[in-house]
């Protein structure tokens, strides 16, 4: 390895299974094949502000590969470039890069690995041009990063999301009822429709297009005179109707800029049951579909990732994205995932709608939509 033999390895943004099994692979490659000396940032960039650290032991990482969650705490409200402060009372927001790259240089370090999704990324994209060496990791159960075709933690997220309604359909049956399930996907919607395909959601909303209420009202009562019994309607967070903004649980913006969404889904639920006069509840699967151990595909994924990514420290390829493509693992320039979130693309990924008779996305639109 380079000089130094020493990496530092972090976890930025929302966590989600699959990070340990990430952070194991890194740390053992490390220390078993080049004998580097491996230290653990805190909860992600805010420890790099507050220089918060501690060496990690092959001890440490050993028996971490089933555990959900990050071992080294992450934080997504700490971006060092727009880094939230308390001042008299109000949130303001500093730039704080600085001292990030001061404390990243203190470490002496070959390299900075850092897992994470959008707004990591884009962190780790300003360090590496302001001289931190750094190597990225994708990991988000959104999967809306680009030039790559999985994140980590969403395979794991959508065994949650279709062991959930699963367990809803069986109550929706009995009592004839509508079930509306919000899950997260702030800008693409690919958990929604990734998620609600294999667990037979009659419609499902994502973000890429807004949706009509009275097109859901519509196939609602013609699914009922049809016969059907009960209904699951699978909703993305950052849906929303036409002409319409998303739905926010809470006023503001994060250090990332991102507003925090939430309630799509009783929107719906009640608009649904108002119009239908079909008995309508709604659930927000929220965070359980980040929490839990990580399913096998992402145990697998997160170990090759970190292989992968000691590769590139080892070859001094630093400013790369660990990335898979087709079934390979290779690499990116982590600038070229900034500002271009991976959408769902109904003409042209997958084919879905026409796979769904056309019911469930485009069937609830006016008019056909330019995807984003
Ligand atoms: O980016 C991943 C994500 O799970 C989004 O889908 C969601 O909007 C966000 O994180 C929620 O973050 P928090 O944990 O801060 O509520």
């Amino acid at each position: 390895m380079a000089k130094n033999n020493r990496i530092a390895i972090l976890t930025g943004g929302g966590d989600c299974p699959g990070i340990n099994a990430v952070i194991r692979a890194v740390a053992k490659k490390a220390i078993l094949e080049h004998g580097a000396e491996v230290i653990g940032i805190e909860d992600g960039y805010d420890g790099l502000v507050r220089g918060k650290w501690r060496k990690l032991e092959y001890n440490d990482v050993s028996g971490i590969l089933t555990l959900g969650g990050t071992i080294l705490g992450t934080s997504n409200a700490a971006n060092p470039y727009r880094y939230p402060v308390k001042r008299k009372g109000r949130l303001e927001f500093q730039d704080l890069s600085r001292t990030a790259i001061k404390n990243a240089k203190s470490l002496n370090m070959d390299c900075l690995v850092c897992i994470g999704g959008d707004g990591t990324m884009h962190i780790t994209s300003n360090l590496f041009q302001d001289g931190v060496p750094v190597v990225g990791i994708p990991k988000t159960i959104d999967k809306d990063l680009p030039e790559t075709d999985y994140t980590l933690g969403f395979e794991t997220a959508l065994n949650v999301i279709t062991e959930e309604i699963d367990r809803l359909r069986t109550t929706a049956g009995s009592h004839k009822r509508i079930f509306v399930v919000e899950t997260m996907g702030r800008h693409a919607g690919w958990l929604a429709l990734e998620g609600g395909e294999p667990s037979g959601a009659f419609i499902i909303l994502i973000p890429e297009y807004d949706f009509s209420l009275d097109k859901v009202n519509e196939l609602v009562l013609e699914g009922r005179r049809g016969g059907a019994r009960y209904d699951i309607v699978v909703v993305a967070e950052g849906a929303k109707p036409l002409g319409d903004t998303e739905f926010v649980r809470q006023e503001g913006v994060d250090s990332f800029g991102h507003k925090f969404l939430g309630g799509v889904g009783d929107f719906l639920a009640r608009e649904i049951q108002e119009a239908t006069k079909v008995e309508t509840r709604s659930i927000n699967l929220s965070h359980l579909q980040r929490g839990g151990a990580p399913c096998a595909y992402d145990r697998r994924m997160g170990r090759y990732f970190g292989i992968a990514a000691m590769d590139l420290v080892a070859m001094g390829h630093f400013g790369k994205m660990v990335c898979v493509r087709n079934g390979k693992i290779s690499a990116c320039p982590i600038a070229n995932t900034i500002g271009r979130p991976q959408f769902v693309d109904v003409d042209t990924q997958y084919d879905v709608e026409r796979y769904n008779g056309r019911r469930t996305i485009l069937r609830t639109l006016e008019k056909k939509p330019t995807p984003r």
